[in-house]
């Protein structure tokens, strides 16, 4: 029987332990709380690193049925490398078909509308089931073969998960775009995939307002001449639908077998593909496998938000990230559990929507962002306090550093003290959670990711390549054998692959953009490490990542720019915001117009997520004796930081002016 509320938070209360109350903020999990969880024994950090080949192949096997057991676990042939050569299974039969004999009635997905007025819908494992497999079928019937992408431009609604779903039945890859993106971005994914098939809505409710997605990608399809459109009628617009290319999901699965046989993948084959920004040019196909990419999503939501039978796990990503697909979707799904997803706004009709889900669905884990927790942390306390969340048992964050201000108020306000919270650093590319304390492990420290997982290796190194000690930071990089989970490849662009990950240390050392500091807390022999933020040109704006880029690109195609830089500039909520360094042509005036006509042609180009957050027009950008811009300074002058050796510019005067239109309040001096 279920216990009442009330004697599950007197427990609850007792599950923490603070190490020293005079010192930094480090915790640690009490005895009850280890006893619940999956893994308390820090002996598996060493356990994994005496054969990490071969703990990962008894976890791999462990976590999934596979239909076909290969002899081989790994193999390297930099910069690639495979895990569980030959074995064959499928990620769509591991969240349904073997949850059917124990758990076919429970609730997979609880799905929560934005209008207060509309009742959710729950879809049990069965109904779930039936769904994709009819959607498979149909996938089928439109000519959708195994290795072919499929793109989505879809809201978080139960037919997004069916699609994806049913992609991975039949083989064949999902390529979802983020609806904050725009048509021209989906446009430029649909052609570098060579996609034949667009799954969209005819749109959705998004802070109590109805956004359209049919209607906008229309002149697209038009100009790609893509052969097939499946609409899901979510809002009831009633978009154009062109004959013989239009077809609307329920009519498209009406008269659909509700079987459709699951194809047998092998490790190895690509379970998707998934878009997003780099260093350099437009954004990037990463490729995952199917087996160890299930594996790791499986293990991973195991281990990391310790779930267990009977509980509620609200993630609140979006499936147009890889935090989507990873922990709103797949993870739980192949752990039998039950994942609330919400369609809306955290604001819509109050800021304390989340709350209210929370407690009305008696959520136990809240998986969220930090830009959304200072989000509404801004929004008030206040708004926490008529909730009952005393069902939370465990917090989790991603996407940026938390700092550690925040991280005490999600701590105390919405876990009440209570909960652990799980800081999770990973990527797009490592395909999960590759740094975080578990917990029933810990410790926690405030601000900090943590160690790698047991079986991962991470280290953090400094220019020539040799680890930095303690306290110190640099250049994060994960060492062999890799992650099974990390990319395998960028969609038909090896050399983009080897540079972007492969070049700063050779081939035999993945870099993944950021930098770090090594902590001097350990746990099972592995360093807590703090992530200091990206060091390459890619920004996190809302935890979303955007590349300098392609921001660059959009703007570059007005007419009366000359050059243009783009940076991030810290901001109190969003985490990062692109600041925009504009040289427009001499004959060109400063003036709110040629101001709008950058914010448009961002949000036309790239989508509304990357719309500029400061516009400077500027006379001169520092630039090195080849002319390339250094950008080390710009990003320096708009979160008033070091510049480092002005020296270095070929044209060092310019900074000085620059700091005066940006406002720099930072520590250094110009003298020229
Ligand atoms: C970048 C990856 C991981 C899914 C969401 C974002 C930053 C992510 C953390 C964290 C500090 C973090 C890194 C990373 N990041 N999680 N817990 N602490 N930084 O996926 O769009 O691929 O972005 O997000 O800079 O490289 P993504």
């Amino acid at each position: 029987m279920t216990k009442n509320v009330a004697s599950k938070n007197e427990e609850a209360g007792k599950k923490w332990v603070k190490e020293d109350p005079d010192k930094e903020d480090v915790y640690w999990p009490s005895e009850e709380l280890k006893k619940k969880a999956w893994i308390s024994d820090p002996k598996i950090y060493k356990k994994a690193k005496e054969d990490p080949k071969k703990f990962w192949a008894e976890k791999a096997k462990e976590a999934l049925d596979w239909f076909e057991e290969g002899d081989e676990i790994y193999e390297e042939d930099p910069p690639y490398f495979n895990w569980f050569i030959g074995s064959k299974t499928n990620l769509a039969y591991n969240c349904l078909d073997r949850h059917l004999e124990d758990r076919r009635n429970q609730a997979a997905i609880i799905w929560e509308p934005e209008p207060t007025d509309e009742s959710n819908r729950i879809l049990t494992y069965q109904e779930l089931y039936r769904e994709v497999n009819k959607f498979a079928n149909a996938l089928k019937d439109l000519g959708v073969e195994k290795g072919d992408a499929v793109t989505f431009w879809m809201p978080m609604i139960p037919e997004t998960a069916i699609a994806a779903l049913a992609c991975q039945r039949i083989g064949a890859w999902h390529s979802i775009v983020f609806t904050a993106f725009s048509p021209d971005a989906v446009k430029d994914r649909m052609d570098d995939a060579g996609s034949e098939l667009l799954i969209t809505a005819d749109g959705f409710y998004r802070g109590g307002k109805t956004a359209t997605l049919k209607e906008k990608i229309d002149p697209i399809l038009e100009e790609l001449g893509t052969d097939n459109c499946v609409v899901v009628n979510r809002a009831g617009t009633e978009p154009e639908m062109k004959e013989g290319r239009d077809h609307y999901f329920d009519e498209l699965i009406e008269d659909k077998e509700s079987y459709c046989e699951p194809e047998k993948l092998d490790a190895e084959d690509t379970g998707f593909l998934l878009y997003t920004s780099g260093t350099t040019g437009k954004p990037k196909g990463i490729k995952h496998s199917v087996g160890a990419y299930a594996a790791q999503a499986a293990l991973t939501t195991k281990w990391v938000f310790d779930l267990h039978e009977n509980d509620v796990y609200f993630s609140t990503a979006d499936m147009g990230w890889i935090t989507g697909h990873s922990y709103s979707l797949y993870g739980p799904l192949l752990n039998g559990g039950t994942t609330l997803w919400y369609e809306g706004s955290p604001y819509y009709p109050n800021p304390d929507r989340w709350w209210d889900i929370i407690e009305k669905y008696g959520a136990n884990i809240f998986y969220t962002a930090p830009t959304a927790i200072r989000a509404l942390r801004q929004k008030g306390s206040d708004w926490i306090e008529d909730h009952d969340l005393s069902s939370l048992r465990l917090l989790g964050s991603v996407g940026e550093p938390i700092d550690p201000d925040t991280w005490k108020w999600f701590f105390n306000k919405v876990g009440e003290g209570r909960c652990p919270i799980v800081d999770t650093y990973w990527q797009t590319e490592t395909g999960g959670i590759l740094l975080t304390s578990l917990p029933g492990i810990g410790p926690f420290v405030p601000g900090v990711a943590g160690p790698a997982l047991p079986g991962i290796t991470y280290d953090v190194l400094d220019a020539t390549g040799e680890p930095v000690d303690v306290n110190e930071s640099g250049k994060v990089v994960q060492k062999p054998p890799f992650g099974i989970g990390l990319l395998r490849g960028v969609y038909k662009a090896h050399e983009k692959y080897k540079a972007e990950y492969w070049s700063e240390y050779g081939d035999k050392i993945y870099f993944s953009g950021d930098g770090g500091r090594k902590t001097e807390h350990e746990v099972g022999g592995n360093r807590l490490i703090e992530i200091t933020g990206r060091i390459d040109d890619v920004l996190e704006v809302s935890g979303h990542r955007l590349g300098s880029a392609e921001i660059e690109d959009a703007i570059s195609d007005l007419d009366e720019i000359v050059e243009v830089a783009v940076v991030p500039k810290p901001h109190d909520v969003k985490g990062e915001v692109p600041a925009v360094f504009a040289l427009l042509k001499s004959d060109v005036e400063v003036s709110e117009e040629i101001e709008e006509k950058i914010v448009n042609i961002v949000r036309e180009k790239v989508g509304p997520v990357a719309t500029p957050g400061a516009i400077y027009f500027v006379p001169d950008v520092p630039r090195t004796e080849s002319g390339k811009v250094i950008r080390r300074f710009l990003k320096g002058l708009v979160k008033d930081g070091e510049l480092g050796d002005m020296t270095t510019a070929s044209n060092p005067e310019c900074l000085k002016e620059l700091a005066e239109i940006t406002e720099y309040n930072g520590p250094e001096e110009f003298e020229f």
